[in-house]
């Protein structure tokens, strides 16, 4: 280690982490031979990885103050992890850098050195511009690479070659110019970051060549595709009203058919009371539209194991009052000589919104650790 050990670091080099114990080791050391001179350190954001690698990030940290940790508990999220781990720092240069080796850490001199000498507030490490690549990527993969690119134009009027790349460094002021407005939704915190500064940000691309990952999986899974839309979204709308309370109320809206479709089935296929058939098909919407919430609307609190059953049973009750304030406000309007079907309206807007609040704070409002197998041993 080069640097005194009072002197602060110059650069934070973040990591967002899930499940990624058996690259901690090999990461610090290519960082450790790439930022060779600097004043650096490494912050490690784990959203409480099941394989104990907050654990053993902790564990080396006790021997090298250039190592930190922040572990997340009942939260899941790349985007959010980045920049929690960006404002735990005080360095005036921020990189991002994912946990598997797949960046090329060995820009990153190079990328301060732009940043530094070029005046600008972002460097981008990029796989699409010349001396960069993507490695093997199948060409399913670079399509949908390529559509997400120019569906990201929607939200970023910046010619940006790689706008998906999570390989970046930043000022410190071009955070703190951006950080009250950033989503927070999703995988594409570089994207995040242009659409929610207050002026175009200037910018150059390093080109890198995208690894093969050196241990674990991807965690990428088809709700990426989901995430990226709901950043979208709230970029795009979210100023009016909250990318949540649309989906909760799209959910609710399918909620409808769920209900009308049961009802059928038991009232006129299996030829129970109306009565039975309604209260089953209240139950079956009510169950459908939490795990429906459960998976899209906050799939970055999704509930899991006791919590979950938990939250099915808030959930259940949140919908009751929700619909005596619907039943209630409609009533009071219809009263007062409103027409039928804007009492009816007022009334289920009132339910929904009364559901939306509630759920927010006592279904998903607080996270709680879910339960979990001990972790292996390190290996
Ligand atoms: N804290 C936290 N929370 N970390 C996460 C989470 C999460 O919910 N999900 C993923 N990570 C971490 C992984 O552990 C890894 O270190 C990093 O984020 C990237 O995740 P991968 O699963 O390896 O993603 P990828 O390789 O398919 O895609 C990456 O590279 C692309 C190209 O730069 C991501 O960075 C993409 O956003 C990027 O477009
Ligand atoms: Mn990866």
């Amino acid at each position: 280690m080069s640097a005194s050990p009072h002197l602060p670091p110059e650069l934070a080099v973040i990591v967002p982490t899930f499940n990624e114990r058996d690259n901690v080791r090999a990461l610090i050391a290519a960082l450790d031979a790439a930022l060779e001179g600097l004043a650096w350190e490494v912050i490690f954001v784990d959203d409480d990885s099941h394989d104990g690698t907050a654990d053993l990030v902790r564990r080396i940290a006790q021997r090298d103050g250039r190592v930190r940790i922040v572990q997340r508990i009942g939260r899941r999220g790349l985007s959010s992890a980045c920049v929690e781990g960006m404002l735990a720092s005080s360095a005036p240069y921020l990189a991002v850098i994912d946990g598997d080796l797949q960046h090329d850490e060995t820009r990153l001199p190079e990328m301060l050195r732009r940043l530094k000498e070029k005046n600008l507030d972002i460097v981008i490490g990029s796989r699409y511009v010349p001396g960069g690549g993507t490695g093997d990527w199948d060409e399913s993969r670079l399509a949908t690479s390529r559509f997400a690119t120019r569906l990201s134009r929607l939200i970023v009027k910046s010619d940006l070659n790689d706008p998906m790349s999570g390989f970046f460094m930043l000022r410190r002021e071009t955070l703190e110019a951006a950080m009250r407005r950033l989503s927070g939704i999703g995988f594409k915190i570089l994207l995040d970051i242009f659409a929610s500064s207050p002026r175009p940000l200037r910018f150059e691309e390093v080109p890198y060549t995208f690894r093969n990952r050196h241990a674990g999986e991807s965690k990428l899974d088809t709700m990426v595709a989901w995430e990226y839309l709901m950043l979208l979204m709230d970029k795009l709308i979210g100023h009016i009203v909250p990318v949540r309370f649309v989906l909760f109320a799209m959910i609710g809206g399918l909620g409808v058919f769920v209900h009308l479709g049961v009802l059928g089935l038991v009232y006129r296929i299996f030829g129970a009371s109306f009565e039975y058939g309604q209260a089953t098909a209240t139950l079956v919407a009510m169950t459908t539209n939490f795990i429906l919430n459960n998976i899209f609307t906050y799939r970055d609190q999704r509930l899991r194991g006791r919590a979950f059953i938990r939250g099915l049973l808030s959930f259940y009750l949140a919908c009751s009052l929700g619909a005596v304030a619907n039943v209630g406000i409609g009533f009071y309007l219809f009263e007062r000589d409103q027409s039928w079907w804007l009492s009816g309206l007022a009334g289920a807007l009132a339910g929904a919104v009364l559901n939306y609040a509630l759920t927010s704070v006592f279904t998903w409002g607080k996270p709680k650790p879910a339960d979990r197998p001990k972790p292996a041993p390190e290996r």
